[in-house]
């Protein structure tokens, strides 16, 4: 087991956003515990990380869609003494009308997106508040700003993402452990296999490679950005949405029906 004090977790890490991640802690020089289903993807991972930078890596093999992967990912994470990176990547799409789709594909895109994610900040953040040290990084969607007809579960679990890093940043203001979430626009990884919306059907200029787009959030988080839109250029969109959004929240604070619902 992996006790020195400089670790990162990160879910998910077995392909695309996860693997990148992975890549790029391990050159900073970070001890990793990679957490994915696919045993053999996260064991050759974790040999070329070893063999190119001399960190050490665990492999984690749990399914976070399931409570006993969820439970056991948990425990690692409280057990660790000093993780000081959490990166809650792991996330499936499962892109389909409400009315076509399975029940079970909802509930596996809620367990895996929401509850897998809010489980292992629970069992991370108290280690990290006592060292007053830590960053998680949560990656959302840019689905979170977006609902499609096919994106019902998947935009609102995103969008769940997004309000939970926003208040966990609140929350965590005045401490040492900082919050970044991550809205990654259309990227060239495996999820789409799976998604229903074949990678093919996406606009190719419209989309990022997994390097530039994990290269990019981690430049944002170096620089202390706490919501990161890798691919929107101008940061001022960003700060009009939030003033948009905090002046309609302050809207409905009158205690009065609107108008043109009173009754006449
Ligand atoms: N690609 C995009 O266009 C895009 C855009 C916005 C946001 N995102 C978000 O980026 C994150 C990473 O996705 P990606 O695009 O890199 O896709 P990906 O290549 O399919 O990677 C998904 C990762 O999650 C893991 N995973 C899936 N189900 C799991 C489960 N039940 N338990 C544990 N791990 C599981 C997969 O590993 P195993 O299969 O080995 O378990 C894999 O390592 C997701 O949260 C996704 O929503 C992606």
């Amino acid at each position: 087991m992996i006790t020195d004090s400089k670790i990162a977790v990160i879910t998910g890490a077995s392909s695309g956003i996860g693997a990148a991640y992975a890549e790029r802690f391990a050159r900073r020089g970070y001890d990793l515990v990679l957490v994915a289903r696919r045993a053999e993807r996260l064991q050759s991972l974790a040999a070329s990380l070893t063999d190119q930078y001399g960190v050490r890596v665990e492999s984690l093999v749990a399914d976070l869609a399931s409570e006993e992967g969820q439970a056991r990912v948990e425990q690692r994470l409280a057990s660790s003494p000093a993780v000081s990176v959490l990166v809650n990547n792991a996330g499936i799409a499962r892109l389909a009308t409400i009315s076509t789709s399975p029940l079970q594909d909802s509930l596996a895109q809620i367990a895996l997106n929401m509850t897998a994610l809010t489980r292992l900040t629970h069992a991370i953040l108290p280690g990290m508040l006592a060292r007053n040290t830590g960053s998680i990084i949560n990656i959302s969607s840019v689905m979170a700003l977006n609902t499609l007809p096919i994106s019902s579960v998947y935009s609102g679990s995103k969008a769940f993402v997004l309000a939970f890093s926003r208040g966990l940043q609140q929350e965590l203001a005045d401490t040492g452990v900082k919050v970044q979430v991550v809205l990654p626009a259309a990227t060239a990884t495996e999820i789409w296999d799976q998604s229903g919306v074949p990678f093919a059907a996406l606009p190719p200029e419209a989309v990022m490679t997994t390097d530039n787009l994990v290269d990019a959030a981690l430049a944002a988080f170096d620089q202390g950005e706490t919501v990161t839109l890798p691919s929107v250029a101008e940061l001022g969109m960003i700060d009009n949405f939030e003033s948009s959004r905090i002046a309609l929240f302050g809207a409905a604070q009158t205690g009065k029906v609107a108008p043109r619902l009173q009754s006449r």
